[in-house]
């Protein structure tokens, strides 16, 4: 039995997340989880909100409340659509916790040790009004490239030039609008990172493997233009992670916290010490994963995430890990996606552009989602949502071939020999070939989801459902029972245990159908189909079943312009 370890990018707090950001990261590490777990593998599976930084800060001012309380309220409203949407996370944690503050400080320490961390000076703006420094992007003006009255500290947004704060004219803050702004002087530690550029570069050298979206983005941060840079690690805000050394003061550093993105990632670490607290386990329980010298050598450890969060996972979280000179696993696969776009533009939250999670869910179950989003994830470039591609592809996949196929077989076996798996014939020449067939599909099905080849499992995952069609397409027991009942019982007691074997090949991607499947075959009989043969006759003659509700309905033209409609313009 393997181990494996697989983390999810952390999706940010601030507010309810769309279907790009869920094609990107959580769902195909759901995927992969389910059927790890589902081949007998050892699975911990982590994920957890993103809770510290800026926009955290913002969103709980625009909600009106203050920034811990809008924080847990947040968490637990995205834990309810993550388990709605069947994410079988081992435990969904919390930046914010303080087991994520303990170790972000400890690991700082050890970097500060290591000769790693530099204090350097800086001059920021301060806006007095609101009594806080503000970062480049929460200071606006007018551009002195074009005039443009909206431009950010960072960037004209009109005219594409970069901007230094100091640069724009009229200078006010984008919290408050207030003019009353002063550049003070300001410390800050840097993780110095370009002391372990070496270190970095073979170890991604070592990464065979990885695909060449993950390397390509990591070598270009390490060797374009200066190379690796040294990284800010703290910011002057209220909200997040006190710097500390460890449980000592830091000095010149207090009412400092740490930047997002450094503590963001330890968190995958202190999550499985949370995961560990939560179910009163000792700390061994969690370092048998995370710690080289305690037992976590042998885990296969993967990571996905969005191509935008690649430098991050490649260059800093190494280096921080690297750095601190302490025996922590590192990822062996990193596995990223491109972009999902809908109906012609980009998903956007701030805009309130394309389907969020919730809404989503009110219209159709987490299946229907699941089973587009996989099959179309962006794989090798970005792919678009549209509505009439995602109506065509539910209806055919799973309403026609899976769903059609189980109403069929079960409706039939009922009319004509009762609701058990009737007894008598034999298994010829044509159920072979389909015991052949399907087991050369799925030693293709698994590599594919050995390898998070998720569109290549998905094809293979419908062409095994069509084999099940297929053959009663060309068997037709209907036909069969008018001259020959002992062979019409052979052919259904072979359809009906490919509906067993469905259900188990299709669970990590369509959970619930595969429940509800399993139930109707009246078994807990879900072990993987390692041996076709004999999976084909698991349940036995007079095993009872019941013909299950429909296990997908059709989405009808009129749903469809209606939820184009409905979903057309922007949210609030
Ligand atoms: O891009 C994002 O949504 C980030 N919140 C991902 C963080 S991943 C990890 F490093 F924490
Ligand atoms: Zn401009």
């Amino acid at each position: 039995m393997a181990r494996i370890l697989i983390t999810s990018a952390l999706p940010y707090i601030n507010g309810i997340k769309h279907l790009g950001n869920l094609v990107g990261s959580q769902l195909p590490a759901d995927l992969y989880a389910r059927f790890q777990r589902g081949r007998g593998n050892e699975v911990l599976f982590l994920c957890a909100t993103d809770e510290h930084g800026t926009p955290a800060e913002l969103a709980a001012a625009k909600a009106g409340k203050p920034v811990a309380d809008y924080c847990a309220e947040l968490h637990d409203i995205q834990a309810g659509i993550a388990r709605q949407f069947g994410l079988s996370f081992d435990h969904f944690g919390r930046s914010s916790s303080p087991q994520n503050r303990d170790l972000t400080q400890h690991l700082a320490a050890k970097l500060a040790e290591n000769g790693l961390i530099e204090e350097i000076s800086e001059r920021q703006v301060y806006s007095n009004a609101d009594g806080r420094f503000l970062p480049d992007r929460y200071i606006e003006g007018t551009c002195p490239n074009c005039g443009y009255d909206k431009a950010r500290g960072d960037q004209c947004e009109n005219c594409t030039k970069q901007l230094d704060p100091t640069d724009l004219i009229d200078p006010r803050s984008a919290i408050s609008g207030s003019t009353d702004l002063e550049v003070r002087e300001t410390k800050h530690l840097y993780l110095r990172q370009s002391l372990l550029k070496d270190d970095l570069d073979q170890w991604i050298d070592s990464k065979k493997d990885w695909p060449i979206l993950t390397t390509s983005i990591a070598k270009k941060w390490l060797h374009d233009g200066d190379g690796l840079q040294d990284r800010g690690i703290t910011r002057d805000l209220d909200w997040g992670i006190p710097v500390k050394k460890g449980d000592e003061d830091w000095p010149g550093m207090e009412g400092k916290v740490f930047y997002v993105w450094f503590d963001a990632p330890i968190e995958y670490i202190a999550c499985a010490k949370e995961w560990a607290d939560a179910h009163g386990k000792p700390d061994s329980a969690w370092e048998r994963w995370w710690r080289t010298d305690k037992g976590a050598d042998d885990v296969k450890y993967v990571q996905f995430m969005g191509k935008d969060n690649v430098p991050f996972h490649t260059l800093s979280f190494p280096a921080t890990i690297l750095g601190s000179k302490e025996p922590w696993k590192m990822v062996d696969h990193l596995k990223s996606f491109n972009y999902l776009n809908y109906d012609g533009g980009q998903f956007s939250t701030s805009q309130g552009r394309g389907v969020f999670q919730d809404q989503a869910l009110e219209i159709l179950s987490a299946d229907y989602w699941r089973w587009w989003l996989l099959s179309h994830v962006p794989e090798s470039s970005d792919s678009e949502f549209t509505w009439e591609n995602f109506q065509q592809s539910v209806n055919k996949d799973l309403a026609d071939v899976l769903g059609n196929f189980v109403s069929r077989i079960t409706k039939f076996c009922r009319a004509k020999f009762g609701e058990a798996v009737p007894d008598g014939g034999e298994f010829g020449p044509t159920e072979q070939a389909v015991i052949d067939d399907l087991t050369t599909r799925i030693r293709a099905y698994e590599g594919h989801m050995d390898a998070m080849e998720v569109r290549k499992s998905a094809q293979e995952l419908r062409a095994i459902w069509v084999i099940g069609n297929e053959y009663l397409q060309s068997a037709a027991p209907w036909s069969t029972f008018k001259t020959d009942p002992e062979q019409a019982a052979a052919q259904v007691r072979l359809a009906l245990n490919l509906i067993r074997i469905y259900a188990v090949l299709s669970a990590p991607f369509i959970p619930d159908a595969s429940a509800r499947m399993l139930e109707a075959m009246q078994t807990d009989d879900d072990s993987w189909p390692d041996d076709v043969a004999a999976a084909v006759t698991a349940l036995a003659p007079g095993h009872a079943f019941t013909v299950p509700d429909v296990l997908f309905a059709k989405i009808t033209d009129e749903q469809r312009e209606d939820w184009q409609t409905r979903f057309s313009g922007t949210r609030d």
